[in-house]
């Protein structure tokens, strides 16, 4: 059965308080419309169509991101979930199978949920998602069910007392036959206390064709959906707990749970371990056995097996870290592979660089990779020692067990083997401390002695 998705993404979400649309603000680093499409994406659809209002530009752009094939259609006016998926209808002409409907700001969805759906659908025409509410809320529709059959969704406004009772609640989200659908939307009526076109009257409609409707229940938490920036703080909450229990599960060690900040893609092996109050950016694989040491912030980098990690180390996007490397304190690594057995271990900016094996980078190394303009490449070899406080002025290559002396500026290519000396010759002369700390003295007194 072929399936089209349509994730209605144009309300402005006025209670954000946001420049944002709504559907934009992040969740361990992504967009709520990426956790959206990401579920959706696990039924395989043929076709993800994303219908935007508010700042459609950016919801275009953050749709394209996640699926380049996405469709994202406009909703001028926002007359309701029904006039929403209506947008859909051209685009859809045509098209054979199931219509699923998804909300863009409704991140904990399971896939394996969509999929119970898809599965009720093989003996049902309309499939609604619904959960047992544990208080009663005035937002949500009420599910009016006869036996196994859905018989009608009231909105909370429009219900009566005795339905605004009900604990079996309307997600939001819906499976049905496309020309079904489109020809049931057809005939949706604005005459309800919000005067909107409601997704929700379909069910009654598809009944009094003789239609098969039912709904399918999920957990209250999958349906948790963002309005406010406090729900926003509580989502993120929600998923950052989840993300550290399946990570414990799956034998990673997270000495302190609640400290470790994850996003949504972050991958991390079985032995690994992770001290406290480490944050994880999106891009990030840990291998097995690797350990992440405290106060430290990874983004879009790899640090691989019996690799050693901070405490207090920066890997920014694209830092690439071979077996049993060492980055010590202070230390930002951007844009840099490190071979196996390296060490930089206090203090250094490698950036834009490669480094071989079995080289040590001394406390204050610099790759000054930057002229003002461009960024340029600074390459070392195996088995190097670059002394402290040595500024590698890229482009610049350091050749294989080669040297440099502590405080060198090194602007020209290093050959194997060398030893690189670039700084002023010093000079010692006898006595001239002593004299020089008896003239400091007298100075500091006149001066005091003037004050009094
Ligand atoms: C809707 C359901 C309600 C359900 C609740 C679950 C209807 C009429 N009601 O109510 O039964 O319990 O979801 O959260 O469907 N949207 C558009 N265009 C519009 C209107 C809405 O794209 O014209 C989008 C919103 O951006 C949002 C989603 O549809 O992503 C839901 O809209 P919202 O107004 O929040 O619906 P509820 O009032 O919560």
């Amino acid at each position: 059965m072929s399936i089209a998705l349509v994730i209605l993404a144009a309300g402005k979400g006025t209670r954000m308080n946001s420049d944002l649309p709504k559907v934009l603000h992040p969740i361990a680093g992504a967009p709520l419309l990426h956790h959206a499409m990401r579920t959706g994406a696990a039924l395989e659809p043929e076709r993800t169509i994303v219908v935007a209002g508010h700042q459609a530009d950016q919801v275009q752009a953050a749709a394209l991101e996640f699926d380049h094939t996405a469709e994202v259609l406009m909703q001028t006016e926002q007359l309701g979930t029904g006039h929403a998926v209506d947008q859909a209808r051209e685009a859809l002409k045509g098209f054979k199978g199931d219509v699923v409907v998804l909300f863009g700001d409704t991140p904990f969805l399971k896939p394996e949920t969509l999929e119970r759906m898809i599965a009720a659908r093989r003996h049902h025409d309309v499939v609604v998602l619904g959960f047992d509410i544990a208080q009663v809320q005035p937002r949500y529709g009420r599910l009016v069910m006869d036996g196994d059959r859905l018989a009608k969704i009231v909105e909370y406004k429009d219900a009566t007392e005795e339905e605004r009772q009900i604990r079996f609640t309307n997600s939001g989200l819906m499976a049905c036959d496309a020309t079904l659908l489109f020809d049931l939307i057809a005939k949706l009526s604005n005459n309800n206390a919000s005067g909107e076109y409601y997704l929700t009257e379909v069910p009654e409609l598809a009944n009094a064709r003789g239609a098969k409707v039912t709904a399918v229940k999920c957990d209250e938490a999958e349906t948790l959906g963002v309005d406010s920036r406090k729900d926003l703080a509580g989502a993120e909450a929600i998923y950052q707990k989840n993300a550290r229990t399946a990570l414990l599960e799956d034998g990673v060690t997270l000495t302190a749970p609640d400290t470790v900040f994850l996003s949504f893609d972050t991958a991390i092996g079985r032995d690994a371990t992770v001290e406290p109050n480490v944050v994880f950016g999106p891009g990030v694989t840990i291998e097995s056995g690797a350990t992440i040491r405290a106060f430290s912030h990874l983004e879009g980098c790899h640090v691989s097996r019996g690799t050693m990690v901070g405490p207090y180390a920066r890997l920014r996007p694209g830092a690439e870290l071979s077996e049993d490397v060492h980055i010590g304190n202070f230390v930002e690594i951007k844009n840099a592979q490190i071979g196996t057995g390296t060490k930089v271990n206090h203090l250094s900016y490698i950036g834009d660089a490669t480094l071989g094996a079995g080289t040590n980078i001394g406390a204050g190394t610099i790759t000054c990779n930057y002229d003002g303009v461009m960024k340029h490449h600074t390459h070392i070899g195996d088995n190097v020692f670059i002394g402290s406080n040595t500024m590698l002025v890229a482009p610049v290559s350091i050749g294989n067990e080669a040297m440099t002396g502590s405080g060198s500026v090194i602007t020209k290519n290093v050959p194997d083997t060398a030893l690189a000396l670039s700084r002023a010759e010093q000079t010692n002369k006898p006595g001239v401390a002593l004299k020089l700390f008896e003239m400091l003295k007298k100075k500091k007194q006149k001066l005091t002695s003037g004050a009094k």
